[in-house]
């Protein structure tokens, strides 16, 4: 059976982040062919281009985790509308020297859960523009806005029945997804 490595990338790095719960809880979900590594993106320096010729460790490591990869999940939340600026400051990290980006071609998807009733919608959008420059296909459809309420995980950071019932679809997607674009 040929199996599919995913590299998730999260853009909070808050100890109990929903974000990271819906990473896993997604992850517990997926079909056994699909395999999934959260990528540290915590401990990266901030980007500046003047240290392109040498690249702290982590950098590599996040270059080389994601070239690794057959496909990609971002799971994000929204700050202030947008991205965090961790998220931004991996994806940069990534991208760089230029012409060397390891982002092209693998393909991906956006999702993530807040607290407030737009459901990471705008940051989803915001990172679909990045997304879509860098190189990415990105799962187009469906579309998924969550909101953390009472019921969404159970007490163990698992999905509950309902929600199950609700990312269950998606998921089979994002799996069909990443098998249409590796060869
Ligand atoms: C937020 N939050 C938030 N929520 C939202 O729906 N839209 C937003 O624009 C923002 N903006 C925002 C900015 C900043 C700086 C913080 C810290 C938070 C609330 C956010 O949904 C909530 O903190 C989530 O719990 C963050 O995700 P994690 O860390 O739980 O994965």
């Amino acid at each position: 059976m040929q199996r599919y490595t995913i590299a998730v990338v999260v853009g909070s790095l808050r100890k109990d982040s929903f974000n990271r719960q819906l990473a896993g809880a997604l992850a517990a979900i997926a079909p056994q062919d699909l395999s999934f590594t959260l990528v540290d993106i915590g401990d990266l320096p901030l980007y500046n281009q003047d240290d392109d010729n040498q690249p702290a460790p982590s950098v590599l490591r996040l270059k080389e985790a994601i070239k690794a990869a057959d496909g990609l999940l971002f799971v994000t939340p929204e700050y202030n509308r947008s991205i965090p600026g961790v998220l931004k400051n991996a994806i940069d990290h990534a991208s760089r020297p230029y012409g060397q980006s390891v982002w092209a071609g693998k393909p991906g998807a956006v999702v993530g859960i807040s607290i407030g009733p737009s459901g990471t919608a705008m940051a989803q959008q915001h990172l679909r523009n990045i997304l879509a420059y860098l190189d990415v296909p990105t799962m187009g459809q469906p579309e998924i806005f969550l909101q953390n309420k009472e019921g969404f995980f159970d007490g163990e950071g698992h999905f509950t029945p309902e929600s199950k019932a609700l990312l269950q679809g998606w998921m089979d997607r994002f799996a069909a997804w990443i098998k249409q674009h590796v060869k």
